[in-house]
């Protein structure tokens, strides 16, 4: 399996931050932004990632995220030349994909729950043995902005509308995505939309009508947070702070994760916390991991 991560856009919602610096490197709390999408696909076992930017932006990602091997995982790069949707990430990324299935995650969204690692799992494994895609649902106060689910009264999938006037229901779909291979020839037979883009609900549509996706409902109890708005960027910093001074954790600690999953070894994970000494997250390393 493998992953893409998508950092284009304009960030046109953030300016005049986002004039000189690409969003999803804008800290959230006490680390950028793409750690938490990246830290999802170290939880699903995924270790071959392509990120793909804008030509502008894509050095500060090899800065800040190097080939990976930090984290013991690889990472490559790929420029959009425009933001023509999410859905061009497939073709974009043909080659880097091969023959494998792969899952899709924008670099603004950010996950936390309970049990998230077992489902990523069932995930990852039903997609290679099955070849279906599957995304995932969430409930939210204001699905005009996100794709939103029409479900029938037995609870099933029934269409998936982009940014409705009218929002059929208040589950939307969040930005990660599992997909058979069959997904690079879908984005190519798309046509874009009203807006110009090629729309990743466009892909979802074409699997559910073909009865080839599953969608997961998150509950309640899970947070997904999506950083798109001034507001939300905000409230997703201190949701994080909250939870992290509260609980006494980090999350999306990149380091401790490729530790825990034995993909770095202790000296690698020393090294990398050295480099960071006497910031909060150098510090947490530091006292778990450096005694
Ligand atoms: O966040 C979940 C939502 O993401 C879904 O519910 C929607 O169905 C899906 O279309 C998408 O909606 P957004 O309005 O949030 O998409 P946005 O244009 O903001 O792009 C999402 C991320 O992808 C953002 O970090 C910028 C990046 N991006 C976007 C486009 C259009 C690219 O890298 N390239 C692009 O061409």
């Amino acid at each position: 399996m493998k992953a893409i991560l998508l950092a284009g856009g304009m960030g046109s919602r953030l300016y005049p931050v986002t004039f000189g610096v690409s969003k999803q490197l804008l800290p959230v709390y006490d680390k950028p932004m793409i750690y938490y999408p990246l830290s999802v696909l170290l939880m699903a076992n995924i270790k071959e990632i392509l990120l793909i930017s804008t030509k502008e932006d894509i050095n500060s990602y090899k800065r800040l995220l190097n080939n990976g091997t930090q984290f013991g995982i690889s990472i490559e790069y790929k420029i959009q030349n425009h933001p023509n949707g999410l859905a061009e990430a497939f073709i974009l990324g043909e080659e880097f994909i091969g023959k494998d299935p792969v899952c899709l995650i924008l670099g603004d969204n950010i996950f936390y729950g309970l049990d998230f690692t077992e489902k990523l799992e069932i995930v990852v494994k039903r997609t290679l043995s099955e070849g279906r895609g599957t995304i995932f649902s969430y409930p939210v106060s204001d699905p005009k902005r996100y794709g939103v689910i029409e479900y029938d009264d037995d609870g099933n999938a029934l269409s998936i509308e982009e940014k409705p006037d009218d929002p059929k229901s208040n589950k939307v779909v969040v930005g990660l995505y599992f997909y058979p291979n069959s997904v690079i020839e879908i984005a190519k037979k798309i046509s874009p939309s009203k807006r110009g883009e090629l729309e990743i609900t466009s892909i979802n549509e074409y699997f559910l009508k073909g009865k080839k996706l599953d969608v997961e409902p998150l509950n309640q109890e899970f947070i997904w947070l999506d950083t798109g708005t001034l507001q939300s960027l905000i409230d997703a910093g201190q949701f994080i702070e909250t939870i992290e001074k509260r609980k006494g954790i980090k999350v999306a600690c990149l380091e401790e994760l490729a530790f825990q999953k034995g993909y770095i070894n202790k000296k690698q994970l020393i090294q990398s916390a050295s480099k960071m000494e006497g910031t909060s997250y150098g510090n947490y390393l530091k006292n778990k991991y450096c005694k």
